[in-house]
């Protein structure tokens, strides 16, 4: 198997088993759980927000700080540091149009000094993500890895409010658009960085993120 095909092979699995626990734990019926649509959005949305923007931005800067370390930010891998910004910039939009919409509901989010609930699972799926000390093991972690986890939880939160209040939803499949441009971002990293020598290593990775995933989604649909 060369990287290129185990790349793909990661991505698919993750991806599979993604769609599986986000349709398992945030569903229609968590949603309704929490009451009314409108309470959806309140106690959702900032929690969405916070996770696009710390758990989209911290781990693509970390592997654009890798790659000026470990490889050629000026010119041989210039494409990947220009995909990574502009992961960057779609996460922080992101998590924009979350915070702008749970303000429109009345739940203002300062994500300076907001603080989820289950912070502390939250922060150790973030590091579960990002804390590697190279380029594409936070690939293998991040774009694919779990992180199609947000479109696949974007994409549920969509369609449950689709009937309510539909320009919202039209919103977040938005959101979902883009996801495709980040997993592009991190396979290419890894087609560059990755060797076939590492591929339990970064199957080691992936399932510690996972893992990771699991038991923050867990906690936060289960508090
Ligand atoms: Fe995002
Ligand atoms: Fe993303």
């Amino acid at each position: 198997m060369d990287v290129e095909e185990f790349t793909a092979d990661l991505t698919t699995r993750n991806r599979e088993r993604m769609k599986e626990t986000v349709d398992q734990y945030y569903n229609e019926e968590y949603f309704g759980s929490l009451g009314d649509p409108e309470d959806v959005i309140a106690n959702e949305f900032p929690y969405r927000g916070w996770r696009e923007f710390f758990f989209g931005c911290l781990p693509a800067n970390r592997q654009i700080s890798l790659i000026t370390e470990q490889g050629d930010p000026w010119h041989r891998d210039r494409d990947l540091v220009v995909g990574l910004f502009k992961q960057i910039r779609d996460e922080v939009k992101h998590a924009r149009i979350y915070t702008n919409l749970a303000a429109r509901f009345g739940a203002e989010t300062d994500l300076a000094t907001w603080t989820p609930d289950t912070y502390d699972e939250l922060v150790a799926q973030g590091n579960a993500s990002m804390n590697w000390d190279a380029p594409h093991h936070i690939s293998a972690a991040f774009q694919c890895g779990t992180e199609i986890q947000a479109a696949f939880m974007t994409e549920n939160l969509a369609d449950y409010l689709q009937d309510y209040y539909p320009d919202v939803a039209r919103s977040l499949r938005d959101i979902v658009a883009d996801e495709g441009d980040h997993v592009h971002a991190g396979r290419l990293t890894m087609h560059r960085f990755a060797s076939p020598d590492e591929f339990g290593r970064l199957e080691e990775i992936s399932q510690t993120k996972y893992e990771a995933a699991l038991a923050s989604l867990v906690a936060h649909t289960e508090q």
